[in-house]
């Protein structure tokens, strides 16, 4: 059977010394589906992607224009070309997909409407999940794990009472969302994702963003997660306000109110929490320090492993409070993540992720489309798109 150094992952690996502590735990937990079909990408490597490009797309059509701006093209006296809902649904165009209006080169000339089916959003897809995995060179081997986090901090600004917030908006583009103290470190996640905008310039920011995001899981071999295009930039206008997004120094009561305002229940505040077997805390970002698990490029349920199987005892150290495992003490874990075990409810979902695999990634997928998905007005027939990982084909 492969274990996880014979497949290709992104982690250049955390020091062997602290990593043959678990390492049954980690062949344990692999996913089943680290099979024959991964070794044959990690030996066919970046060739991989010579087909997957298409540029000739957004090179011919010449600028773009989108949202708020189409209406700036009207303004200009631009022809548009409608499709009715019955042309769309004959093309095979998803519900609630925007249309994107074209203007070619710098004559007033329309081109028309470009309406992207499925395939051009794999092909976002797949350009995002080259870029992963050319751009190495970035923490422990990859951007995974902080594209993540910039599509959960998109979307858990959402609160269900007002209908603010959520993934639909990108309002993190604008200082007075993107300076607030949770969002430190995000920017080279936006960074990164700045090239793909370039290359499918028709593709909103909050769409963007969240396909990131699914790309970013199903390339660290996590679950296939559906998701919905259809979601709208805004304005600086919409940025939320500071605090909306968790405090990693407090406990269960904190972690109940901040997702219980967007609409999650106990079950899927512990699966949602399982991201943090991705990743690693920043002193520089957020002042915690170090990864949750020994291989924080690929998506397993260790954490919940972790959690339950290790002792977990203060830090010493001078930044802020966190835990360390007392195993190899390279670990960490955050006064909400221990919450997940010190609270009776939370800790029967902990026990069960820990011991199952599929389960955790059948409930992963299942909440992370929803937190996703957030203040997202779609149609209510809209047909989610799943995408083929680079691992899968
Ligand atoms: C109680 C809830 C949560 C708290 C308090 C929390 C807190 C944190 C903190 C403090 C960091 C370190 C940031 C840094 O220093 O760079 C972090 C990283 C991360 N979080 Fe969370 N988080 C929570 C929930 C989530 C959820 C729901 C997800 C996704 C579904 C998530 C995904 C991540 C990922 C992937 C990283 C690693 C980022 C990187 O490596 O740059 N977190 N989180």
């Amino acid at each position: 059977m492969a274990t996880p150094m014979a497949v290709r992952t992104f982690s250049k690996s955390l020091p062997r010394s602290t990593a043959s502590a678990t390492s049954s735990l980690r062949l344990a937990a692999r996913p089943s589906r680290a099979n024959a079909a991964k070794q044959f990408f990690q030996q066919s490597s970046r060739r991989h992607y010579s087909s997957s490009h298409d540029a000739s797309k957004s090179s011919n059509t010449g600028i773009v224009y989108g949202g708020v701006a189409a209406a700036a093209a009207l303004a200009g006296g631009y022809y548009y070309f409608t499709t009715t809902g019955q042309e769309r649904k004959k093309a095979g165009i998803p519900e609630g997909v925007p249309e994107v209006h074209l203007k070619k080169g710098s004559a007033d000339q329309s081109v028309g409407i470009f309406t992207p089916t499925a395939e051009d959003y794999q092909k976002v897809y797949n350009a995002i999940a080259k870029a992963l995995w050319e751009k190495d060179d970035y923490d422990d081997g990859s951007y995974g794990p902080v594209l993540l986090r910039l599509a959960w901090h998109a979307s858990g600004t959402y609160d269900a009472a007002t209908g603010t917030g959520g993934s639909n908006g990108a309002t993190m583009r604008f200082a007075p969302e993107g300076e607030h103290g949770a969002n430190a470190g995000l920017k080279s996640a936006r960074d990164f994702l700045e090239p793909i905008k370039q290359q499918f310039p028709w593709i909103s920011y909050s769409d963007l963003w969240t396909l990131a995001g699914v790309c970013a899981v199903q390339e660290m071999q996590g679950p296939t997660i559906p998701w919905r295009p259809g979601r709208q930039d805004k304005d600086v206008a919409f940025c939320t306000p500071d605090g909306r997004l968790p405090d990693g120094s407090k406990g269960h009561d904190h972690i109940r109110a901040i997702f219980g305002r967007m609409g999650f229940n106990d079950q899927e505040m512990v699966a949602l929490s399982g991201a943090h077997a991705l990743g690693r805390c920043h002193a520089d970002r957020s002042g915690f320090e170090g990864p949750w698990t020994f291989s924080p490029t690929v998506l397993t349920n260790d954490y919940f492993r972790l959690l339950m199987e290790e002792k977990w005892g203060w830090k010493s150290w001078k930044g802020p409070k966190q835990y360390e495992d007392a195993t190899t003490k390279s670990l960490m874990m955050l006064p909400t993540d221990v919450a997940l075990i010190k609270d009776p409810v939370f800790r029967g979902w902990v026990e069960k992720y820990a011991k199952d695999n599929d389960l955790f990634f059948r409930d992963f997928a299942g909440v992370v489309k929803k937190l996703f998905e957030l203040g997202v007005p779609f149609k209510e027939d809209a047909k989610p798109l799943t995408f083929k990982s680079t691992l899968e084909e």
